[in-house]
């Protein structure tokens, strides 16, 4: 899908704004528009980790949280997206490492050690900052169908790994567990 491509509303990215030390989450169906709007305020600060319900996000859906001032892409990637990420071979990458909090450093970018693994393949939890210079890329676009910095052109694919423009690594996964089939504790 290219970026002039029209977006189905249903897999539209939905922002979610953790507020306050409870990590409480509350919903806008509004895009993120500007980097400067995402300087953290003190209680997002505070909030050293923070539980988000995933139970809405169906297959094919994205929302974007806020974590310690950084947006979180949080995507129910479907199984034909899971199936593209898992048939590019390692030597396809420009960044050939995980980048995975989770993970050991030197942790291969393969589309497990990218997502959340075993059972949980479909889930893709990424720190939704460009690793050029910090824009925030727009979810369901670009050459690969993972996302699309509009800034420079950066294309990501389905896992969040670098495929194309001047974006040296694939954006990072933070620490970040389920607690429940439908509650994932970032941080
Ligand atoms: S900041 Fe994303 S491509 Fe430059």
């Amino acid at each position: 899908m290219s970026a002039n491509d029209t977006i189905d509303p249903t897999r539209r990215d939905f922002l979610y704004v953790a507020t306050g030390t409870a990590g409480v989450v509350a919903a806008a169906a509004v895009a993120w528009p500007f980097v400067d709007q995402m300087r953290p305020d003190a209680s997002t600060l505070a909030a050293s980790s923070i539980e988000v319900d995933v139970s809405s996000l169906t297959p094919g859906m994205s929302l974007t949280v806020k974590w310690r001032g950084k947006p979180v892409f949080i995507r129910n990637r479907t199984p034909e997206e899971v199936k593209a990420a898992q048939e590019v071979a390692l030597d396809q990458l420009k960044d050939p490492v995980a980048r995975n909090a989770n993970l050991p450093s030197d942790a291969q970018a393969t589309d497990a050690d990218r997502s959340a693994g075993k059972d949980k393949e479909n889930w893709l939890v990424m720190v939704g900052v460009c690793t050029h210079l910090g824009c925030v890329p727009l979810g369901h676009q670009g050459d690969f169908g993972g996302w699309f910095c509009p800034c420079h052109g950066s294309h990501y694919d389905t896992a969040g790994r670098i495929r194309k423009g001047p974006a040296p690594q694939n954006m990072a996964v933070p620490v970040f567990s389920f607690i429940s089939d439908t509650t994932i504790r970032i941080g």
